[in-house]
């Protein structure tokens, strides 16, 4: 397969409402270990990028910036769905970008060293990357079937994929909750590397609680 060697950027996507945590701070932009959740991402995707796009919710007077960072940091409004807001933020990654990771803002915890496992794995050649965990409880379908945990992954972000498969995918409108999803349908290959079981996405209130006390354990 061909290595992949060029420019990575990021594009972190922070432009959910946060509905089901509730309040009038949308759980990204909450201060959580003396940081907002969105600066804990853009930290880690700052490690293994020459650029972050962060994308923010419209008519949001939210500010990230580059300071204390090695790399270049651009702010985009997002749009009514996560894949729209993906592609909005795909519009400002530069054309000669060559990698192109995608976190979900509410994932604070996600490591420098994962964000590292993501970008090798493009790098070997394949389309994407999606870190992945075992799932550890049993799972039962809405029709009342409980399904075989052997044969399930929790899928986590950061995703990590090869540019132009990436914007051929999203050259449509289409919809899913990661870009993966997208990118499989469009034929191209998805590899998995190991997840982290902390890299937990902030969605209730509770997980605020547990993310607090991983980020001050650093
Ligand atoms: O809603 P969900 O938890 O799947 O959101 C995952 C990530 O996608 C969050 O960081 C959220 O801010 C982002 N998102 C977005 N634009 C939307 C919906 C979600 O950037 N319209």
């Amino acid at each position: 397969m061909p290595t992949v060697t060029g420019t990575t950027w990021t594009i972190v996507v922070a432009a959910g409402s946060g509905t089901r945590f509730g309040g009038a701070t949308p759980k990204q932009f909450l201060e959580i270990a003396r940081k907002r959740v969105v600066d804990w991402s853009v930290v880690a995707a700052s490690t293994v990028s020459a650029g972050v796009v962060v994308v923010v919710p419209q008519r949001s007077t939210v500010k990230v910036s580059a300071h204390g960072l090695n790399c270049e940091v651009v702010s985009v409004t997002g749009g009514a769905t996560r894949s729209e807001s993906v592609r909005n933020g795909l519009a400002a990654v530069p054309a000669d970008a060559e990698i192109v990771l995608v976190h979900d803002a509410a994932r604070p915890v996600a490591s420098p060293e994962l964000f590292g496992r993501v970008v090798q794995g493009v790098q070997s050649g394949v389309d994407a990357v999606v870190p992945v965990v075992d799932v550890v409880d049993t799972v039962r379908d809405t029709q009342g079937n409980t399904l075989d945990r052997s044969m399930l992954q929790a899928v986590q972000t950061p995703q990590g994929f090869s540019a132009p498969i990436l914007r051929h995918a999203h050259g449509t409108s289409g919809e899913a909750t990661d870009d993966a999803t997208l990118v499989q349908a469009v034929g191209g290959t998805v590899a998995t590397v190991l997840g982290e079981r902390w890299n937990i996405k902030v969605t209730e209130p509770d997980d605020a609680i547990v993310v607090a006390a991983l980020l001050e354990s650093r």
